[in-house]
């Protein structure tokens, strides 16, 4: 892997000043390299190589299609600086319970894409500091990549993070901050030390100051409001419903900028160092003459996007692996109780149930698990539970043992039926299903449009819950 930001302006910088020789008495000495620098943004990966796809909106991003906009982008400004900010290693979810295998190989694989796509800094989220400082200081050394975080204090997290992070950028000194919302062992109020770090910063003689937020939007504006000697506040941290404007908001001297969670989005920024304070001028705009401005543009990371094939390539060994990793952690499921009925399986349902088979043929549950063979995630504890039926579940699927249980059948909806399909009496199975069984997998994460009755009526045809005509 190559670093590709270069520290060969910074060294004809000092040189200048050392020897003396500048104009004027400027506070911003003559550079010696170019005064502009490109930098990208991207938030919230939370641990996903690829977001699932589940919904439409869930179907862009992903460290593959980030990594190819990020070459093209350094095609020509080779040394273009790539930030994260927002939720680095896992999601709300956090480390499933049996996962931990599996979610150490996945960080292990992020911090490779990560490096491959030379990413210069990136910062922490709430749902990473949850996890505690014991998993993070497993974890956080070997992502090859500076870790920055602001409000974080104590000689643990001096370990593992560093409070600010300086970068040239083509003779442009970049100052990095990372903020996290207050929660957590060690991790302090936001604005009090965002503002200690932006006067070390500034001491340090930075052009310009850059925050990494995991705050959330809200939190974000409030922090700005109070006044902050910063120059670009990238508000990450949101949710996936989060609605992303690709607008610069500016507070006082500082500017707001977004972007969607997983890479969804890139924020590109162009930066011209000149004098005074930072202005944004929007890209149809002329560009001022001789004072400091950024042009600021949010690029989608679209699906027909090319992959980058070296990411690629990593998570296809992750994905290949997942099999060993997860067959090898062994699970059980809960027993059974006495009397309780156990999953039998749509072809034992379709023995009686002809009438469901039109239906049957043409729900889209019926190829749950085939998305997952397209994607080679049937090994995938983050995606198999909601694909399968009775996953976990007393007398129902687990890894290592699928049964004829793969895929979303009868039973994921009208529960388990053995002893239905034994006494074939109405009183033995649900009939109904209440949104209740329907939201344990059409969650907000994974089902971004579901509404009960709209998606009930799709379910409901002639032959099942309809009369045949
Ligand atoms: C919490 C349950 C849940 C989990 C976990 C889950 N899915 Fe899904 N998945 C769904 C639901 C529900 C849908 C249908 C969403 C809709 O149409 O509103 C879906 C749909 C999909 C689709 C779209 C299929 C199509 O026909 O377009 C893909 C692809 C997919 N999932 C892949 C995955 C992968 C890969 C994973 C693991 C990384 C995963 N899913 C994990 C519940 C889940
Ligand atoms: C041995 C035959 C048989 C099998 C196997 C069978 N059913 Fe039934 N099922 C019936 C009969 C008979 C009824 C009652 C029909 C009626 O009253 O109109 C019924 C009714 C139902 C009802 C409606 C219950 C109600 O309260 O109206 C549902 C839902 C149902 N079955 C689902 C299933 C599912 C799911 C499976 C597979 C796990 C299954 N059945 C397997 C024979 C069977
Ligand atoms: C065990 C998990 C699970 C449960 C429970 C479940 N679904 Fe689904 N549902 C899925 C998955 C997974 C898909 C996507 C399948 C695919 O294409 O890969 C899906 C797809 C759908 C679709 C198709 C969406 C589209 O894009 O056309 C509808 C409609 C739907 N579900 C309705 C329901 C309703 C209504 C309920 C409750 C009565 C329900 N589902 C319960 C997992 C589930
Ligand atoms: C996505 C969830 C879902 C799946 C999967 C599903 N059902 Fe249903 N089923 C429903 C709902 C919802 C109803 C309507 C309940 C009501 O009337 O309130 C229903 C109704 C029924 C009924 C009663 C129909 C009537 O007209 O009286 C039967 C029988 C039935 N389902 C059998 C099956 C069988 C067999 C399968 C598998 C081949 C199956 N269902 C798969 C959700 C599902």
């Amino acid at each position: 892997m190559s670093r590709r930001i270069t520290n060969i302006a910074a060294v004809a910088f000092s040189i200048l000043l050392g020897s003396g020789c500048q104009q004027s008495a400027s506070l911003k000495p003559q550079r010696a390299a170019s005064d502009r620098a490109s930098i990208l943004l991207f938030s919230d990966v939370r641990g996903a190589l690829k977001p699932c796809g589940c919904s439409p909106d869930l179907q862009r991003g992903g460290v593959d299609r980030v990594a190819h906009y990020v070459a093209d982008v350094r095609r020509s400004a080779p040394n273009a600086l790539l930030l994260h900010a927002g939720n680095l290693l896992v999601d709300e979810d956090g480390v499933l319970p049996g996962a931990e295998a599996q979610i150490t190989r996945r960080v292990q694989a992020l911090s490779e894409a990560l490096q491959i796509m030379g990413t210069g800094a990136v910062t922490l989220g709430a749902y990473d500091v949850i996890q505690g400082l014991d998993w993070l200081e497993k974890r956080l050394p070997s992502l090859g990549i500076p870790v920055v975080l602001t409000n974080a204090e104590g000689p643990r997290w001096a370990q593992v993070v560093r409070r600010t992070l300086i970068v040239n950028v083509d003779g442009v000194k970049v100052g990095v901050m990372g903020l996290v919302p207050e929660r957590g062992e060690g991790i302090t109020n936001p604005l009090e030390a965002a503002r200690r770090a932006s006067l070390e910063l500034r001491a340090a003689g930075v052009d310009t100051i850059i925050v990494l937020s995991s705050l959330g939007l809200r939190k974000a504006k409030r922090l700005l409001r109070k006044g902050l000697d910063i120059d670009i506040f990238h508000a990450a941290g949101q949710d996936m419903k989060a609605l992303v404007s690709d607008e610069v908001e500016s507070f006082g001297k500082s500017y707001l900028l977004q972007s969607f969670i997983q890479g969804g989005q890139v924020g590109r920024i162009d930066l011209t160092v000149g004098e005074g304070s930072l202005a944004y001028v929007e890209t149809t705009a002329v560009a001022p003459k001789r004072s400091s401005y950024f042009r600021y543009g949010l690029y989608p990371i679209g699906w027909d996007l090319p992959q980058h094939p070296e990411v690629a390539s990593v998570m296809a060994s992750y994905d290949s692996e997942l099999k060993a990793i997860n067959l090898n952690a062994s699970s059980t499921l809960p027993p059974l109780a006495d009397g309780q009925a156990h999953y039998v399986g749509v072809e034992t349902c379709l023995e009686c149930h002809d009438e469901t088979l039109s239906y049957w043929n043409h729900d889209k549950h019926k190829t749950a698990w085939d998305t997952l063979v397209r994607d080679n995630k049937t090994y995938d504890l983050e995606c198999v539970g909601c694909h399968a039926t009775g996953y976990g579940k007393p007398g129902g699927s687990i890894l290592s043992d699928m049964k004829n249980l793969q895929t979303v059948q009868c039973e994921s909806c009208h529960g388990p039926g053995s002893l239905h399909a034994e006494d074939a009496e109405a009183e033995s199975i649900s009939r109904s299903v209440p949104e209740s069984v329907c939201v344990t997998c059409h969650n907000p994460k994974h089902s971004t449009r579901f509404e009960y009755e709209l998606y009930k009526s799709r379910v409901l045809v002639p032959g099942h819950g309809k009369p045949l005509e």
